[in-house]
């Protein structure tokens, strides 16, 4: 029997041995087996499922009562967290333009965008696991989102979003081209609570949009 004996050893500065592995088959599957690893490390987006629906509500309730806590008073964030339940917000974003973001078979992130008329879009959500933050995953998804909406909806001239923690994400929306346009609101079961609403002018000539 061929075989070939694999060590697994820590990535960082140590190098420490972390365990061993004897593979009993032929060495040529080594290649195969390698780039499966490294397809399930990469990021995956992809069109949201019916499935995806309790994976998306747990993310967006639990930045509500993750960071948003930090931000919003106790009855907005438990208004925002318990605004839907799992099936009915299943629902509402399976019926609208919503694309998930998949790490290692894990659902990282989302993202919804819902057509209000002929040329105006809301992006409504946008959700990354915490432990994922900073990576590119909030960038990739709202990229990803907006292309498939201008796919699907060519004549869409303004995307545009509100946000109740602009102290948090402002800056974010800035980066994508989120511009203020003004004051708003988003209304949760509890009340309304203030936002501002940032704006997006997606009808220049874009590579996305042949
Ligand atoms: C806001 C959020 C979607 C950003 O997603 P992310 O995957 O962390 O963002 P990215 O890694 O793509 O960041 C892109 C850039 O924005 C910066 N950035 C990320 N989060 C930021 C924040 N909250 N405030 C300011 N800048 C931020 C990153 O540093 C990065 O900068 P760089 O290009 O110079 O490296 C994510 O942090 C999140 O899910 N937060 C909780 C939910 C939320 O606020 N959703 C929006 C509701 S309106």
């Amino acid at each position: 029997m061929t075989g070939v004996a694999i060590t697994i050893r820590s990535s960082g500065a140590t190098g420490q041995l972390v365990g061993s592995l004897l593979v009993t088959e032929s060495v040529d599957m080594l290649p195969t087996l390698e780039k499966d690893i490294e397809m399930t490390r990469e990021l995956q987006i992809r069109s949201f499922r019916a499935e995806d629906g309790a994976a998306c509500h747990e993310l967006r309730r639990a930045a509500f009562l993750g960071v948003f806590s930090t931000f919003l008073p106790p009855d907005a964030v438990l208004g925002g967290a318990e605004s839907y339940g799992v099936s009915e917000f299943t629902e509402r974003i399976g019926a609208m333009e919503s694309c998930v973001a998949v790490r290692d078979e894990f659902l990282i992130g989302f993202c919804t965008i819902r057509v209000l008329s002929a040329t105006h879009a809301e992006l409504l959500y946008l959700y990354v696991a915490s432990d994922h933050r900073g990576t590119g995953v909030g960038s990739q998804l709202a990229r990803h989102a907006e292309q498939q909406l201008l796919r699907s909806h060519p004549e869409i001239t303004t995307l545009f979003l509100d946000t109740a923690v602009p102290e948090y994400n402002q800056s974010f929306w800035e980066r994508l081209g989120y511009r203020l346009a003004g004051s708003s609101f988003c209304d949760y079961p509890s009340g309304r609570i203030p936002a501002i609403r940032l704006e997006k002018r997606v009808d220049g000539p874009s590579p996305d949009r042949e």
